[in-house]
This record gives C-alpha cells, structure tokens and sequence, in this order.
C-alpha cells in the first residue's frame, strides 16, 4: 500500500473523533506555516518578487484557514502549534526540514546566487504536488461535512502553485526530466516515514 494509500485509510478514524480531528488540521496547518515561512526566508529581498510573496501569503492563508478550523472542531486549545495539540509534531516538522535540506543538498555545486531559486522550485513542485494528493483525499474523506466546501479555495490555489512551478522548471531547468526521478524518491521516502509515524500514533493501544 503506497503512503497516500495508507493515509487515506487513516482518515476516517481522526475525522470521526473531534480531538484527533482537530489535531490533524492543526497539523496540516503547521505544515502550511513552515512554508509560508519557508518562502519568504529562502530569497534575499532584492530577488523577492510578487509571485513569491503572493505564493508566501496564500500559504499563510491555507495555515490560517485549516487553523480556524481546527480551533472550531477542537476549541480554543488548537489556537497554538504545542506538540500535544498535533498529530506526529516531530515527524511533520522533520518531513518538511528534510525535504529541504536534501533538495539543497543536490544543488551543492551550484553558484548561491542561483541555488536559492531552484531549490525552492523543486521543493515547492515536491510540496505542492502532495498537498493536492492530501487535501483531495481528505476533502473526499469529509463527505457532506460542511468542513468539506472550507478547501476548495485552498484547492484552487494548490493548483495555481503547481502550474506557476511547472512552468518555472520548464523554463529554468533543462535538466528538469533527468533530475526529477531521484527528487520524487527523496520525498516519496520522507512521506512514507512520516505516515508511519502517524499512523504509530494513532494505533489503538493494545488491549490490557
Ligand atoms: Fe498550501
Ligand atoms: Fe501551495
């Protein structure tokens, strides 16, 4: 069973419990913070143009919008990110940092001046494209919950990302074809660590 796969299947138990519910958005939320915070830290200003901070605010956004939202299926405790009001805090954080590392990692040689920049187009087309996997399924998950309409804004603008990064390989990394296998296996392994670490999470605990 591939992670997506295995995290769809986790879905409807977290979304039938309001606490683990609430734990879930906050989490997704977290996530959404980091890269909103991620953006605007990864290009010095003089490079750091409208698309970048229009991409960094819609992030904020989509962190403040699944916030809100878990502060209404939980209550007032979800308004922070402490690691008892999220699902595999550790795991969530260290997928994003290792994802980025390792991206910049397989851009050590290249001049610093264009490193910032392609480093972020292969982390944001990482992102983005399991985002959309994610906030689909979970948005089938959801059903007829009124929750459910909350993200096609946020869907929307998923896809607006992908399409602007798309575009942004295409047009700045002739290599992009060549490279991108061993990218999708950095990030496949990063995901499939952190499902596991939530699923640990959310295992029932043995019977006494
Ligand atoms: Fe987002
Ligand atoms: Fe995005």
């Amino acid at each position: 069973m591939s992670a997506s796969d295995r995290l769809a299947a986790l879905m409807p138990i977290v979304i039938k419990d309001d606490q683990l519910h609430a734990r879930w958005l906050n989490t997704f939320s977290y996530l959404e913070y980091v890269g909103f915070r991620k953006i605007i830290k990864s290009q010095r200003a003089d490079v750091l143009n409208r698309a970048f901070l229009n991409h960094a605010l819609e992030e904020g956004g989509h962190a403040f919008l699944l916030k809100n939202m878990a502060v209404k299926v939980g209550g007032k405790d979800f308004d922070f990110y402490t690691p008892e009001s999220m699902l595999a805090a550790k795991a969530a954080s260290a997928y994003f940092q290792n994802l980025d590392h390792g991206c910049d990692e397989k851009f050590a040689g290249v001049p610093e001046s264009e490193r910032a920049k392609i480093v972020y187009l292969y982390v944001t087309w990482l992102i983005e494209r399991r985002a959309l996997d994610v906030y689909g399924r979970y948005k089938e998950a959801l059903g007829a919950s009124p929750l459910s309409a909350q993200l096609d804004a946020l869907l929307d603008e998923e896809v607006g990302h992908l399409r602007q990064v798309e575009a942004g390989l295409a047009a700045g990394d002739p290599e992009h074809a060549t490279r991108a296998p061993a990218f999708e296996a950095l990030e496949k392994n990063l995901f499939e660590t952190f499902v596991a670490a939530l699923a640990q999470e959310l295992a029932p605990p043995p019977h006494a």
